[in-house]
């Protein structure tokens, strides 16, 4: 049974997730969407929002089965551990991407021995991203063409509780 990782911020999910994990499923047996901290960001969502969210995304979409979404709780790699996960999937929408993943990369294959393995996605989708998306919500735009459904207004709420502060952090 061969088992993936596709880890990230999921702040939140968006189209471009959803064609990632897709590609992970169609290599690997099982996907683990592993919802974790990035100390980098300012998060929009709390962790358990973004999990229902991914969650309630795979099921619109029809890509639930051999797809669970969890929380990663510390580091990456004991996740990956303990899910007994073969590698890391991360997509790769250009050049500043890779230069961003590959200290990553080469620090989870360091510290916890797990391969990665990136994946070019859509390109189509190539400029979605959670804090554009988080960005044109902030300030009024629209986003619905970007994330699954059940994140539209997820993300218009969690904008009006926060306000359209973008707090300094990117990615
Ligand atoms: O979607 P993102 O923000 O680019 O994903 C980055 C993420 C959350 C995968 C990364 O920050 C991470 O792995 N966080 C968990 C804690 C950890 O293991 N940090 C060391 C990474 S080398």
């Amino acid at each position: 049974m061969s088992i993936a990782v596709c880890p990230g911020s999921f702040d939140p999910i968006t189209l471009g997730h959803l064609d990632l994990i897709r590609r992970a499923r169609s290599m690997f047996d099982q996907v683990v969407v592993g919802v974790a901290r990035n100390s980098t960001k300012r998060a929009l969502l709390d962790p358990e929002e973004r999990v229902a969210l991914a969650r309630e995304a795979l099921v619109e979409v029809g890509l639930d089965a051999g797809v669970r979404v969890e929380q990663v709780p510390g580091l990456l790699v004991d996740f990956c551990r303990g899910v007994g996960a073969q590698a890391i999937v991360k997509g790769l929408r250009g050049g500043a991407d890779f230069d961003a993943e590959l200290p990553m990369a080469l620090m989870n294959r360091h510290v916890g021995g797990i391969e990665t393995v990136f994946v070019i996605g859509d390109p189509a989708l190539a400029h979605i991203a959670s804090s554009l998306v988080r960005d044109v919500a902030r300030f009024g735009g629209p986003i619905d063409d970007l994330v699954p459904t059940g994140a539209r207004e997820a993300v218009r709420a969690a904008v009006r509780r926060q306000g359209n502060d973008a707090g300094g952090e990117r990615g």
